[in-house]
């Protein structure tokens, strides 16, 4: 019966519209946080997350609320993560709910990432409570808004909720709309038990504590469980919810929403989106939309100090455990040493890795140009995979390449299908389908080379379209194209971390930008050094880095000491995220300027 009384939902909105403070107001409103306790912003728990402001692990809050019906209801906040490349966790984190609150900002209106979300809401059947937000802002247009929303995402909208996250008006109106709109969760306590895996993460005393939503059955203490996906078994050790600390219960039932700990050592066999059951009482099926997921973006990574890669190896495997689609193994360059190929699911998850490597873990990194993962055909009949371009075997030996592809939707309003449209082309897109979603926004789909998504495809779709544009893709198989690989040389020589597979028309192009983003990047040295750019042998294009007009030091010579102390400090810090190659110095965002594309 208590199953009635629950409600499970999770807040999605645009960046900047106000989902962290709006969730912090309902934690005060519900005092579940005491207020000294509460940090700003406490469910966006990470460091890093809070000053990107972006969410990336997904948390789920517990709250007690008692209703203008008097009665208590138990309330489940269930976080999402908002970007592309967390898709999937989007999906299985609102799997886990029955209803949403749709954050709008009534002075900005829908913008791109609030649809995508509140698409995947609407796959998953939830009831959206809209919201106009920051009401108390004099720009402030609530009833613009409104019609906005009824109009484009084409849900009834006449009864949204205004309100401030700022002031806390309107937020016990929202509170109110959950437990009337949001229905409770259905599920059967007597059959197996399935419960949905939407996060977790990982304790260094227990392992790997899986955060849950029990569908059907019950979970306890003692109950052996296995993971359907993956087989693997465990005897449960703890069950318990997030308030938001943890909090020990006895059960989870039909509904409720908590983690579960089982001394799980590895996190490879708990994925999120696998369904858990007991090993005796099986499930006969697991509950529906789980796949494994792939790495689809690769890069190298090496420690500046050789004598760091130990602990980068280190800082890898611990990252591992609480993200299982991080996957990694040695390499060597010849320009930058020894180091790991990396792989990610794309590259907002390649940005936030490579940051906390270094935050966390102080280790300072030289990060090579993502690639991604080319399927080649030997002419002797072998299939190679290769995920980094210095690999790419010699045109005379290869049939043909094969490229993975996206089918990429983009949702735009009408004034921008032009520009879409020429950047899609741009970069090798197909045209498939374009159809108009009501009178004012336009759906286009295309497919794409993965590899054009991963050079500066999201800043030109963002700067062409005022950021109004709302993108998303799904793998869509392989084609053959003609590519080559481009050698970058400096000083004469190749620079082995810094070739790319480029497509053949396009090859002078990119070498050319290349060569002149180089040129601005790499600091002048005693001599002169030529940057070149080569396919198959033949330099395609040229820059020239001056020499250094005088030493550094030369200027103070005799001069005073501190001063020279200064400036031989400054340049050791200038130094600091570089790697010697040769005579020359490479700094990091110079492995970079491969994505420069003109
Ligand atoms: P991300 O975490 O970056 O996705 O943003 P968010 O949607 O969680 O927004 P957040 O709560 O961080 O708020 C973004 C900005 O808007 C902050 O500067 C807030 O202070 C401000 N803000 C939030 N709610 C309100 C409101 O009701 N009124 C006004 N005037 N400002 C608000």
């Amino acid at each position: 019966d208590r199953q009635k009384f629950i409600r499970n939902f999770s807040i999605i909105a645009h960046i900047d519209h106000g989902k962290s403070t709006l969730a912090d107001r309902i934690l005060e409103m519900t005092s579940s946080v005491e207020k000294r306790k509460m940090k700003e912003q406490l469910l966006d728990s990470m460091d890093l997350e809070r000053e990107r402001g972006i969410t990336i692990k997904l948390n789920a809050v517990q709250l007690t609320y008692k209703a203008k019906d008097n009665q208590e209801y138990i309330l489940h906040l269930i976080d999402t993560p908002g970007h592309v490349d967390f898709t999937y966790e989007v999906s299985r984190s609102l799997a886990a709910c029955e209803g949403a609150v749709l954050v709008v900002d009534a002075a900005q209106g829908i913008q791109a990432q609030t649809l995508a979300n509140v698409y995947l809401a609407l796959d998953n059947n939830l009831e959206i409570i809209p919201v106009l937000n920051k009401i108390d802002l004099p720009s402030a247009e609530p009833e613009k808004v409104r019609r906005e929303i009824e109009e484009v995402i084409g849900i009834d909208a006449s009864n949204a909720v205004k309100a401030s996250g700022k002031s806390g008006l309107g937020v016990d109106e929202i509170l109110e709309r959950i437990i009337k709109d949001v229905k409770a969760p259905d599920g059967d306590e007597n059959a197996p038990l399935q419960a949905l895996i939407f996060d977790s993460f990982f304790d260094a005393y227990r392992g790997v504590v899986p955060t849950i939503r029990v569908i059907n059955g019950s979970i306890k203490k003692g109950d052996m469980i296995e993971f359907m996906a993956t087989k693997a078994k465990f005897e449960v050790v703890e069950v318990g919810v997030y308030t938001p600390t943890q909090k020990v219960v006895d059960v989870l039932g039909p509904g409720d929403v908590g983690y579960l700990t089982a001394a799980i050592k590895t996190l490879n066999e708990v994925r999120v989106g696998d369904t858990i059951t007991h090993a005796t009482k099986r499930a006969e099926k697991p509950l529906p939309g789980y796949r494994t997921l792939n790495p689809v973006v690769f890069c190298g990574l090496y420690p500046i100090d050789p004598d760091q890669y130990q602990d980068l190896k280190d800082a890898l495997e611990k990252l591992k455990l609480n993200d299982a689609s991080l996957i990694y193994e040695p390499e060597t360059s010849q320009a930058l040493g020894f180091g790991f190929r990396t792989g990610f699911l794309g590259l907002l998850h390649m940005d936030i890795i490579q940051e906390r490597i270094s935050r966390e873990f102080n280790i300072e990194l030289i990060a090579t140009a993502p690639s991604v993962v080319y399927h080649v055909y030997m002419t002797n009949g072998e299939k190679i995979l290769v995920d980094n371009p210095t690999f790419l075997p010699d045109i005379q030996k290869i049939d043909y390449i094969n490229e993975p592809v996206v089918k990429a939707t983009i949702m735009c309003p009408k004034d921008y299908v032009g520009s879409v449209m020429d950047i899609c082309q741009k970069k090798r897109g197909i045209f498939i389908d374009m159809k108009y979603m009501d009178q004012t926004r336009v759906l286009l789909t295309y497919r794409l080379p993965l590899a054009e998504i991963v050079y500066d495809f999201f800043d030109k779709l963002k700067s062409s379209t005022k950021g109004y544009a709302s993108f998303d893709y799904v793998l869509d198989g392989y084609m053959a194209s003609d590519l080559r690989k481009m050698d970058i040389l400096l000083n004469g020589e190749v620079v082995d971390a810094l070739s790319v597979i480029v497509h053949k028309e396009f090859a002078y192009q990119r070498g050319k930008a290349i060569v002149e983003k180089l040129k601005t990047l790499i600091p002048r040295q005693m001599f002169e050094i030529p940057v070149q750019a080569a396919l198959g042998g033949k330099i395609i294009a040229r820059e020239t880095i001056k020499a250094m007009r005088k030493d550094v030091l030369a200027k103070c010579y005799g001069g005073d000491i501190s001063r020279k102390k200064k400036l031989l400090e400054k340049q050791k810090e200038g130094k600091k995220r570089m790697k010697t190659f040769g005579r020359v110095d490479i700094p990091q965002s110079a492995f970079m300027a491969i994505l420069s594309n003109s």
